[in-house]
């Protein structure tokens, strides 16, 4: 398993390239199969995870093809051959779901693996589940296997009041009802740019959709879709963990591609601490204003709140500031896997159940430390970038799922960071 090793200390100073963004895209991709026509996805990510909603697209028969080195997907559900998600691969990502609705819409019948993902709580799919039998769907739990039927004439439309805001449960309620007879409301939908993103494609290949990026989503279905060529929309959250670099180690970053729009709460909170963020032709430029940042308290939200996915990197910060902040987690039970492996860099923070109190301390110290989850990680290397001396983050499979040539990024900026990989 590769390992990083970061020297921290040196201030950064440069510009770094957003991506394009990988939840974004894991709900793009599954929206070929909807239709038998090619859909294009542009400024992809090039991630593990992508990799892997590749591998389970290509299983079903879909041709996935990377172009321009990835950034590019060339996807066809032309001649789709099964409708079985293996566990095998849907164990390894959770966003694996997000086939079910499609699969269901087009071919009326679906076998899902119950996924895996990260370790960040219990995480359950009964929201998608809800959503697709309130559209006549016809759900049994086997094997831990969701096998799935549409009745005879396919998916109807329907008033979906979730009970909680669900990400992953709107895209697969949205998909789904593109194809669906008749209207569908989805009330309490997720608000998230990359929602917004999935609407502005399916769109693209014909869809009648409402109201994205509000509460309530409308959808008329149609007869069928067809193709479409789509820029994904840049990735907010590489954008506020690059964000936070200059803002923990001193210095300039412009993050390219970066709109306040898609960071605001967060940005929010950056100015409040003690960090300038401004918004340039290019994208977003960010220094810190002073020497050492201010305690700020944080509690995360669906958007357009503090997103969950960067309250690891923002606790990395909130470590060095001056004063003592408290980070509430709302949205997962268990995503404070990061603070033990903190505090082995000299860090001061108490976790009791979904809230954590950290006191500032002037300096933290490098040691050897391990990845616990996919933003855990990287809110290792925003904490060593600061440390005094050495840091060897192990276990960065995590890091590479979700985000793309770190070291590179980082090292062009000016900070003392490679990976080790190990045979
Ligand atoms: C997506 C993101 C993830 C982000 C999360 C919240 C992708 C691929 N992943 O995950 O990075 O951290 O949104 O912004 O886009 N829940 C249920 N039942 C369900 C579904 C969800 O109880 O059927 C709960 C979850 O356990 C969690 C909350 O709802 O507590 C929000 O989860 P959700 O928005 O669904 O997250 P994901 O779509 O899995």
């Amino acid at each position: 398993m590769d390992s990083i090793r970061i020297v921290g200390g040196a201030e950064l100073n440069g510009r770094i390239p957003i991506a394009g963004a990988k939840n974004a895209c894991l709900t793009l991709m599954p929206a070929t199969i909807l239709t038998d026509e090619p859909l294009t996805l542009t400024n992809a990510p090039r991630l593990s995870d992508i990799r892997t909603m590749t591998t389970l697209l290509q299983s079903l028969g879909a041709e996935v093809a990377g172009l321009q080195g990835g950034q590019v997907l060339a996807m066809s559900s032309h001649d789709l051959t099964s409708v079985h998600a293996d566990y095998d691969i849907v164990r390894k990502m959770r966003a694996s779901i997000l086939v079910l609705g499609p699969l269901l819409a087009r071919f009326g019948r679906a076998e899902v693996s119950l996924p895996g993902g990260c370790a960040i709580g219990a995480r359950p799919v009964d929201l998608h589940l809800k959503a697709l039998e309130a559209m006549g769907a016809e759900i049994d739990l086997a094997e831990g296997y969701v096998k799935a039927r549409a009745p005879a004439g396919g998916l109807k439309g329907a008033v979906i009041d979730f009970p909680l805001v669900s990400v992953g449960a709107t895209e697969n309620a949205l998909m789904a009802a593109t194809l669906a007879k008749g209207t569908t409301v989805l009330n309490n939908a997720a608000r998230e740019p990359e929602i917004v993103d999935l609407a502005h494609c399916l769109r693209r290949m014909g869809a009648q959709i409402e109201g994205e990026g509000t509460a309530t989503i409308t959808i008329q279905g149609v007869e069928r879709l067809g193709g479409a060529t789509h820029p994904v929309v840049v990735d907010r959250i590489e954008l506020g963990t690059y964000m936070l670099a200059p803002a923990i180690t001193g210095g300039t970053v412009e993050c390219l591609g970066g709109r306040m729009e898609l960071v605001g709460a967060f940005a929010e909170k950056l100015d409040a601490a003690g960090v300038s963020v401004e918004q340039t032709k290019d994208g977003l430029k960010v220094s810190r204003k002073n020497g050492r940042v201010s305690a700020v308290d944080v509690t995360t939200e669906p958007f357009p709140g503090f997103p969950t996915d960067l309250q690891a990197q923002m606790m990395a910060l909130l470590c060095t500031a001056e004063g003592r902040s408290t980070l509430h987690e709302t949205i997962f039970e268990n995503r404070f896997m990061h603070a033990p492996e903190l505090t082995r860099m000299g860090a001061r923070i108490e976790v009791h159940g979904g809230s954590a109190v950290v006191t500032g301390v002037e300096r933290l110290k490098g040691a050897p430390v391990m990845a616990t989850d996919l933003r855990a990680s990287v809110s290792l290397i925003l904490a060593a970038l600061a440390a005094e001396g050495e840091t060897v983050v192990s276990r960065v499979y995590h890091l590479d799922r979700g985000y793309e040539r770190v070291e590179e990024k980082l090292g062009a900026c000016g900070a003392t960071i490679e990976r080790i990989r190990e045979a």
